[in-house]
């Protein structure tokens, strides 16, 4: 069967769309950043042969519970604004192979470009909260500018930073009802943030990495941008409210507890009073 342009694809659009919006927001400076997208065979088969495998790529981590899967990822060290206008060398589609030490490229990552550093944060995130939401797709690193912030001028407990994010905007508690974690600083790119990121995602969809960034999961991309886009938005207004003079009202426990109600949200255990 002839295969449709992989440009048409609308897991390729949507990396193009969603990576440019990242870089206008300010948030993937330089090559900060990163997305890994699971796909299924069925729809990559429609624009590529899956049997023509372009190269192998090893890993350092064992992702053998993601074998044969499919995978749209961002390139290490590409700059979101260039995917737009070059997206075969920016972006690449993988599939893991059944020993789970190596990547099989079927597209894209030209001029032998590899995926992101950070894929076994990534891909540790994808087994995380694929055995808690079987319908998790999208991993999605960058380095929102006012969560980083946030993380040298808020204390770095999981607990306050939550209950501060869901007081700065009414929405944030039915979005992130689970809350935010946060990891101890650590080297990025390596196995040991792969796994303290991982084992976090198993309770929430949005874990921070102090002094350096955020990481968002979601069943599709709308759901994780919007992830962010949410809790960045409160530190956004935390930064605000601080430069003004700093908090003289809140949203209380109760009106909180008022706002799950009404959104059938259950809020983190413990988080409210
Ligand atoms: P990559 O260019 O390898 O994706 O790294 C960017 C980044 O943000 C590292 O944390
Ligand atoms: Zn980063």
């Amino acid at each position: 069967m002839k295969k449709i342009d992989i440009l048409q694809a609308p897991f390729v659009k949507e990396m193009i769309a969603t990576t440019s919006n990242l870089y206008r927001l300010g948030w993937d400076e330089r090559n900060g950043g990163n997305i890994s997208y699971l796909l299924n065979e069925e729809e990559v088969s429609l624009f590529l042969d899956v049997s023509k495998v372009i190269r192998q790529i090893p890993m350092i981590f064992d992702a053998s519970q993601l074998a044969g899967k499919y995978f749209i990822v961002t390139g290490s060290g590409k700059y979101f604004k260039n995917i737009v206008d070059a997206p075969a060398e920016n972006l690449g589609i993988v599939r893991v192979t059944q020993d789970g030490t190596k990547l099989e490229l079927l597209w894209g990552l030209e001029n032998n470009a590899v995926p992101t550093s950070e894929l076994p944060s990534h891909f540790m995130s994808h087994i995380a909260r694929l055995a808690v939401d079987p319908e998790n797709r999208v991993i999605m690193h960058n380095h929102a500018s006012h969560l980083l912030a946030m993380t040298f001028t808020h204390e770095l407990d999981e607990k306050a930073f939550t209950r501060t994010l869901w007081q700065m905007c009414t929405e944030c508690l039915v979005v992130f009802p689970e809350g935010i974690s946060i990891i101890p600083w650590l080297v990025p790119g390596t196995n040991e943030i792969g796994k303290a990121t991982s084992e976090k995602m198993k309770e929430t969809r949005l874990v921070m990495w102090p002094q350096h960034g955020v990481y968002g999961a979601g069943k599709d991309m709308d759901e994780v941008f919007g992830l962010v886009e949410t809790a960045e938005k409160a530190a956004q207004i935390y930064t605000y409210v601080q430069a003004q003079g700093g908090i003289k009202q809140t949203i209380t426990d109760e009106n909180l507890w008022k706002l799950a109600e009404g959104f059938g949200v259950k809020p983190r255990q413990g988080y409210l009073d």
